[in-house]
């Protein structure tokens, strides 16, 4: 039995807080976007669309992003090295202090503490926390990978070790600071260096933590769930190392036009575009693996989620670059056009897989049957239909912003004052709202049909749930 060989409590722990903080985000991100359609939702001081912006963007990418993070790379690091957790006793330390330092953050920023740099906004006594939280996951997973029974290294193994080791040195390089109190420091940086410290930080932390790790899953989950093998571990091991080579260049690309160096805005342009190809190398992988299998895109639940998942990496992977373009920059920066490629990435990407591996996940870890697979299904469609709505009227927006910007009279004036393009935003942001609404439904049909799988769905030997994602 699974169950006596591998430490499963802690993945429960893992899996019960990434949702309670995915919830938290999508609730959050629900109410910042109506805050944008009518301003007379922000109640000063502390419930202001500035105050509570940064709380969704931080229980996105460290509650539920790192959360779920924890709770399948604690689940697939036992069993790609078929051991136990070199410490069961150390993780649920870090299942405890993981949830102190997620309410720290939301606490202080909520109060107005914030360093003010994007996704490193935390003051110094929770960047503190964060490392004392990341060396006792990383010293785990390391050690148990030290103690593996299996020699050879599957590919999802290579991608966790590049996250564990790639968020540490980027946090701590990018959190250098000089604390002047309890909840203010300085960078340790200044002007232009700051920036670019700030911005490698911030498009790796994407392939850390927003990357990295998904593929992670969707290399271990997909196999898993198709019953079949991944077309290339060659494909997969050429593509990380490009991949792990490629993203450390690319952070200036969010300077284009800036005064920082042109020569290192022209390197991370360049990189930039040379990132389709180790991208792209794991979405041919994935869409090669389901060859004489598409037929479960239909009749299993979990393979839909993963291959749309995949699919929505692959149309990111080729946006991004674009961006790093600096004529196409010129044209989007600023716009809304970002939050759209931002969301297809975070509500489409990242957290379809991270739905899949959950779905997989709970009927394993509580030896129960899923509740309800046509709920699953309803979850698919909602989530799907509410991105879509998000990401495509940014798209229009940003694109119409931007137009209405640059244009001119022939005297050489601006033909349309900042004001007037704002109220051009209204209808696309009533749109954004309205799919935020569909996706929140899509997340509370998923949290109910796992609360019935652990209540009443039918008890199954771990080992022997051989339902998989089959309708
Ligand atoms: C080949 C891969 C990618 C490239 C080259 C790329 C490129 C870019 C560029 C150029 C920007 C800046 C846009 C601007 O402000 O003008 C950007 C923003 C961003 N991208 Fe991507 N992208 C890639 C993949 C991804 C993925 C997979 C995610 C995952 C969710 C992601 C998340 C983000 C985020 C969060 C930002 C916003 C940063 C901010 O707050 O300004 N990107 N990306
Ligand atoms: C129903 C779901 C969601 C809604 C309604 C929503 C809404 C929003 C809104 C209104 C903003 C501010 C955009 C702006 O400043 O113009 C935002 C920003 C952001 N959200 Fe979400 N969001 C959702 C899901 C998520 C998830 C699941 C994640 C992460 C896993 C996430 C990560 C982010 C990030 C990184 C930004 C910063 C964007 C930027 O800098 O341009 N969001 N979101």
């Amino acid at each position: 039995m699974q169950q006596a060989r591998y430490d499963t409590d802690i993945v429960r722990g893992f899996v019960n807080w990434s949702i309670v903080w995915g919830l938290v985000a999508v609730l959050v991100g629900v109410i910042v976007s109506f805050q944008m359609v009518n301003p007379s939702l922000n109640f000063p001081p502390y419930f202001t669309f500035g105050r509570l912006r940064p709380i969704h963007t931080n229980a996105g990418i460290y509650g539920w992003g790192v959360g779920v993070i924890f709770a399948t790379f604690l689940y697939m690091v036992q069993r790609l090295c078929r051991t136990r957790l070199w410490s069961p006793k150390l993780a649920r330390f870090q299942l405890w202090f993981f949830n102190a330092t997620i309410i720290a953050s939301a606490v202080t920023l909520l109060l107005g503490y914030t360093t003010s740099k994007e996704y490193h906004e935390m003051e110094w006594p929770i960047d503190i926390m964060v490392v004392i939280l990341w060396v006792t996951f990383g010293v785990n997973v390391i050690m148990t990978i030290i103690k593996r029974r299996e020699e050879r290294m599957y590919i999802s193994l290579w991608y966790m070790l590049a996250s564990i080791i790639g968020v540490a040195i980027l946090y701590v390089v990018n959190g250098a600071e000089v604390p002047v109190s309890l909840f203010k420091s300085y960078s340790a940086y200044a002007g232009t260096n700051d920036a670019n410290v700030e911005w490698w930080f911030g498009h790796n932390a994407v392939a850390m933590a927003l990357t990295a790790p998904p593929l992670a899953m969707f290399y271990y989950f997909l196999p898993k769930s198709t019953r079949v093998p991944i077309y290339s571990h060659r494909l997969s091991i050429i593509s990380f190392w490009s991949l792990i080579f490629m993203y450390l260049w690319t952070g200036a690309h969010h300077l284009l036009w800036t005064p920082v160096p042109d020569w290192i805005q022209t390197l991370a342009m360049a990189f930039s575009l040379m990132l389709i190809a180790p991208s792209w190398g794991s979405v041919f992988n994935g869409y090669l693996s389901m060859n004489g299998q598409w037929h479960q895109m239909r009749d299993n639940y979990l393979v839909k989620f993963l291959i749309v998942g995949i699919t929505f990496y692959g149309l990111q992977t080729l946006q991004g670059p674009m961006q790093a373009i600096r004529t196409f920059s010129a044209f989007i920066h600023y716009t809304d056009w970002v939050p759209a490629h931002i969301h297809m990435g975070t509500m489409g990407w990242v957290s379809m897989i991270a739905f899949a591996s959950i779905y997989y996940l709970v009927p394993r870890v509580y030896g129960r049957e899923l509740y309800s697979i046509p709920l699953a299904n309803l979850q698919f469609w909602l989530i799907l239909v509410g991105q879509l709505m998000w990401s495509i009227s940014l798209w229009i927006a940003g694109v119409l912003q931007a137009g209405m910007w640059t244009a001119m009279n022939p005297d050489g004036s601006l033909t349309y004052t900042f004001m007037e393009t704002m109220v051009e935003m209204y209808p696309y942001w009533w749109i954004r709202a309205a799919g935020g609404l569909v996706y929140l439904a899509g997340v509370i049909v998923f949290i109910y049909n796992l609360v019935m799988t652990v209540r009443k769905g039918e008890d199954v030997a771990v080992a022997t749930v051989a339902a998989e994602g089959r309708a």
